[in-house]
């Protein structure tokens, strides 16, 4: 099973603030849904708690990972750890498990992904408040990557990075 990270940060690799994405960048929104077409899905209790999360999850397979003993969901399934969720999609036949964040997860997640799929918004965001984990080029390789001009739907520039591990 592969696993992939798929996150959007900005240059000083913020991913969030106030419980939110700090930006509305629907062209980001458009290749995400493509990107986890397909995915089995996981996110932290967190993440899949916002509005945009339980819309996202809704009819998917997806995993949600929380410490608490008590947690259910009116559907998917619930992991204790990151390794119990990555587990389970596993028992489950997954064939590509994508890791959607947010902060808390990415840096636990990191070591264990094998592709990474990182939306870059090109911004300094200066009240962020959740951060994406720093990206060692000695870990991993750009493989592909596509750029695009702000519009007048997206209020910055933007890159869509691909990464893989460094052999
Ligand atoms: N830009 C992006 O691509 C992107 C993507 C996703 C999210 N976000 C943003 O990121 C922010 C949320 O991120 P966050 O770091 O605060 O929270 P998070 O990673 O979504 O969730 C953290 C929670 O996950 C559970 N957890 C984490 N590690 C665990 C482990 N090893 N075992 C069991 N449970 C574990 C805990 O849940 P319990 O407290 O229930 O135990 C913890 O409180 C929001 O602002 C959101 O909008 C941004």
């Amino acid at each position: 099973m592969e696993i992939v990270i798929i996150a959007a940060k900005s240059e000083n690799n913020v991913i969030g603030r106030d419980g939110g994405l700090p930006w509305h960048m629907p062209a980001d929104l458009d290749f995400f849904n493509r990107q986890i077409d397909g995915c089995y899905l996981l996110s932290g209790r967190k993440s899949y708690e916002t509005a945009q999360g339980r819309t996202l999850f809704k009819g998917k397979a997806f995993i949600v990972v929380t410490r608490r003993k008590d947690y259910t969901l009116p559907e998917g399934k619930v992991g204790h750890s990151l390794k119990e969720g990555i587990a389970i999609a596993k028992r489950d036949g997954a064939k590509r498990l994508c890791i959607l964040g947010g902060g808390e997860i990415y840096r636990q997640a990191m070591p264990m992904a094998d592709e990474m799929i990182i939306t870059e918004i090109h911004t300094k965001i200066e009240d962020g408040d959740v951060f994406f984990p720093e990206i060692n080029l000695r870990d991993w390789k750009v493989y592909k990557k596509e750029s695009h001009k702000k519009d007048a739907a997206n209020p910055y520039d933007y890159s869509f990075v691909f990464y893989t591990r460094q052999q």
